[in-house]
């Protein structure tokens, strides 16, 4: 049976070329299915390898925290220039334009208010509707050493089996107790049992010692939260210390909605993440934006 186009075009069947196999540029990700590989590329920029994604979510447990307290005001402005937004699928839906077109990590956690005990979270979203939101990962919460440390990985693991299903990434976001000491040996226990478990991300704290322990002990990307509001310098230099010390970027938060200049820290976090900008010139660039957009 000849073939059906009528093209008088030669065909040409490469035969002495080898098909390509590409690899895969996200660190551990290389056994990933399609999907699952071109979700996380939307997320992460394939030159730099890194991301600077935009989180948003306190409110699911903070409610309307300073700088979230309008999503329409504060955040809608500064989602051109992140790599990604993460957030809850009601403000999503409610708020975020759906024309946006920057892939979305949606939190799949919830339960506790401030008010009580943040580790007693339960899955708080169906697989089905992330997919119908188009999300290109989700992101829960895992309290190792908290008080309901096996259920909220176990949360973890039931979220990984769904989104493997999909080829849904998720993102594990290693959160520490009020009591807990904030270091190396906590944090490479957290994000290490979050990737064996299954996260295809972790997301974790910088530590000023050993952070390099922490990444290159986890077998998948880190990204780098930024934590309480520092000073425009110090959330810069962490920020830059966490990518030069193998973090693949950030997923910060008030550092950036927190800033006086929201808009002028996200293109400045962006030279640091992307293009490895010397924290002091990445202030500088901060400030002369700063001047502008007032
Ligand atoms: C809260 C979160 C936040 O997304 C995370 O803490 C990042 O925000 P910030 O940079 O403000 O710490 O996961 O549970």
């Amino acid at each position: 049976m000849p073939e059906a186009d009528v093209s008088k075009k030669e065909k040409n069947y490469f035969i002495d070329t080898p098909q390509k196999t590409p690899g895969y540029f996200l660190k551990g990700c290389g056994n990933l299915d399609w999907g699952m590989k071109h979700r996380l590329a939307q997320v992460f920029n394939p030159v730099s390898g890194r991301t600077v994604m935009l989180a948003v979510d306190h409110g699911y447990f903070q409610g309307p925290t300073t700088g979230l307290e309008r999503i329409d005001q504060n955040i809608v402005p500064l989602i051109p220039n992140c790599d990604a937004l993460f957030c809850t699928r009601g403000i999503l839906r409610s708020v975020i334009p759906a024309d946006m077109t920057k892939p979305v990590f949606l939190r799949a956690s919830g339960g506790p208010s401030i008010l009580k005990e943040l580790s007693n979270e339960e899955i708080a979203m169906d697989i089905e509707d992330a997919i119908r939101l188009n999300a290109a990962g989700i992101g829960i919460q895992v309290f190792i050493g908290g008080e309901y440390e096996t259920r909220s990985v176990h949360n973890m693991t039931k979220l990984v089996n769904m989104g493997m299903r999909y080829g849904i990434p998720v993102m594990a976001v290693t959160a520490v107790g009020k009591d807990m000491v904030r270091d190396a040996q906590y944090f490479r226990l957290a994000c290490r049992m979050c990737a064996e478990l299954g996260a295809n991300v972790v997301k974790t704290y910088f530590v000023p010692e050993d952070f390099e322990t922490i990444t290159s002990s986890c077998p998948v990307p880190i990204v780098m939260a930024g934590g309480k509001k520092l000073p425009e310098l110090d959330a810069l230099t962490m920020a830059y210390n966490a990518v030069q010390q193998g973090a693949s970027g950030v997923d910060m938060g008030r550092n950036i909605f927190q800033s006086d200049a929201p808009e002028a820290m996200m293109e400045a976090v962006n030279k640091v993440i992307h293009e490895n900008m010397k924290p002091k010139d990445a202030l500088e660039l901060y400030k002369t934006l700063k001047c502008e957009k007032k």
